[in-house]
């Protein structure tokens, strides 16, 4: 099947993910990629009908800024430019930047100045409409070959546009909810400037995950590390509904998680005629972390004992040549570092990519890698995986592991373990599990003085960690209310052994990440 592709250059921005997923939600399938990772001659292979140059923290003149060759412009596919990518546009054509160290961040009315531009087709002329800013550095001179398309009160080139070609630049940016035409700004590039068709459709990307499967898979077999979350069960569906009985899913108690309802989910995975084994591998696990405190270590520690697990199952059953792996878009970009698909920064490897060992033998497939975390659950939907598990909080591969600071034991898990049930029964409670994206508690190696009972107590530090967001590449934490802390922090001390202190992380993502370690 055809399906036309944008391609995002990734300047650093903290919406760069979120211009992607825009993208597909109006229809066409985007990837993202660092600035640096694509040469012109790779653009071209992969036959964009448009790209786009995100925002990015950045001065133009620095010398160690992010930069793309002025080839970008002359290879006839159009180009939208947004903020840091506008300014670029800019630069490589001879117009001049202003560097300012004051940041324009916010609502800004944009008035158009042009009768007739396609990429404000439908947009009101005759008033002026709301944009959202968020710059330092501003354009003080366009090229020649550009006419201003749009004007606020404090930036005169809010919106250009070249004369003869398909490149168009903004200042503010489109993606953010917060300008109210942002939307159609898109839908316009996608439509009547790059000619895409609407062409990814979760029912169409469902049968091209099958097909694919089918082709890759052949008439060999598939293990699948089952973890109880929604990608895995995803992906566990999408595979059964490939190669059938052909699939045999693992699940690898490490100790280290918290499955809700275990033998429910066992039972309807009996149900569906998925086969489904469970190994008790805790001891295992938890030999392999004693004494270490290093995130990435216990993440590089868990993927290849998982990997060493699916590697002697996979001796036991005839014909296996693939595993398989619930990854998503998300984390691959943020395991970048470890993957082809390099952009810019590695934040932390996430077991599943992060961890694969040079000399493991079975083939991977990844059916949802190139799917955000919302398109996953939509089409979870599709496939009619009940709502409590569509719902549920996403839980990270290395578990427990890295929400205990420092090194780990088994007291250390039990006590978090407590913790977690009283988070979950009261979120319920408070009707809030619903309105939350993720919430969680860590465990900190700190311990202080407390009193309990006229007693003195030397107890751990627990941490409330609850987020909001979209696509988990960017959160803000919950605005929850104080009675609900009160219960969460009473609860917890009271009933915990092991707590005497409650937190609560009031960081956003960025500049902070939703789980700490
Ligand atoms: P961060 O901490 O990177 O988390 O802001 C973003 C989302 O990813 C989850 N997460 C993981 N998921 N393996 C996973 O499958 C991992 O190693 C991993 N680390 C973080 C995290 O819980 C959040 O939902």
């Amino acid at each position: 099947m055809k399906k036309d592709l944008i391609i995002v250059l990734d300047f650093g921005s903290q919406y760069s993910n979120l211009i992607a997923k825009r993208i597909r939600d109006i229809g066409v399938y985007t990837l993202l990629y660092s600035y640096n990772l694509l040469s012109i001659k790779d653009i071209l292979s992969k036959k964009p009908k448009g790209i786009i140059l995100s925002g990015g923290p950045f001065s133009v003149y620095k010398k160690n800024s992010p930069k793309i060759s002025k080839e970008i412009l002359e290879i006839n596919i159009p180009l939208l430019g947004i903020c840091y990518g506008m300014q670029l546009i800019s630069f490589l054509l001879g117009g001049v930047i202003h560097q300012s160290n004051i940041k324009e961040y916010g609502k800004a009315l944009l008035k158009i100045k042009c009768k007739k531009n396609p990429l404000f087709s439908g947009i009101p002329k005759d008033r002026h409409t709301t944009v959202w800013m968020s710059h330092f550095d501003e354009i003080k001179k366009i090229p020649n070959e550009f006419d201003v398309i749009g004007s606020t009160s404090s930036c005169t080139f809010a919106a250009i546009a070249h004369k003869k070609k398909d490149i168009y630049a903004v200042q503010f940016h489109p993606e953010v909810n917060n300008t109210e035409y942002g939307n159609s700004i898109l839908k316009n590039f996608i439509d009547k400037i790059c000619k895409c068709d609407r062409n990814w459709k979760l029912n169409n990307i469902i049968q091209i995950i099958i097909s694919d499967i089918k082709n890759k898979v052949s008439n060999n077999k598939v293990i699948l590390g089952f973890s109880g979350g929604l990608d895995s069960f995803v992906t566990a569906f999408l595979i059964h509904k490939a190669i059938g009985k052909r699939l045999h899913c693992i699940f690898v108690d490490t100790g280290l998680f918290f499955v809700k309802e275990k033998n429910t989910i066992f039972s309807f995975f009996h149900k569906m005629n998925i086969s489904i084994k469970e190994i008790n591998a805790e001891n295992k696990f938890l030999s392999k972390l004693n004494g270490i405190s290093n995130p990435e270590i216990k993440r590089k520690i868990i993927g290849k004992e998982f990997i060493n697990l699916f590697e002697e199952e996979s001796k036991k059953i005839k014909n296996v040549k693939f595993l398989a792996q619930g990854t998503i878009y998300s984390d691959v970009i943020e395991s970048s570092n470890n993957s082809n698909e390099k952009l810019s920064n590695s934040i932390k490897s996430h077991h599943n990519v992060g961890g694969l060992p040079k000399y493991m033998k079975l083939k991977i497939i990844e059916p949802l890698k190139m799917l955000f975390k919302d398109e996953v659950r939509k089409i979870g939907k599709l496939l009619k995986i009940p709502n409590d598990i569509l719902y549920q909080y996403p839980f990270p591969g290395p578990g427990y592991s890295i929400r205990i600071i420092g090194k780990i034991n088994k007291k250390k898990i039990n006590i978090l373990k407590k913790a977690e049930n009283i988070l979950l029964q009261e979120l319920i409670n408070y009707n809030y599990y619903n309105f939350i994206s993720q919430a969680f508690i860590i465990l900190l190696p700190i311990k202080s003085v407390g009193v309990m009972g006229d007693k003195r107590s030397y107890q751990y530090t627990a941490v409330l960690r609850s987020v909001n967001t979209e696509d988990f590449m960017t959160a803000t934490f919950s605005n929850l209310s104080y009675d609900f802390l009160e219960k969460i922090s009473s609860r917890i001390i009271n009933e915990v052994d092991g707590i005497n202190r409650m937190l609560y992380d009031i960081s956003s993502k960025p500049p902070s990440t939703i789980e700490w370690e």
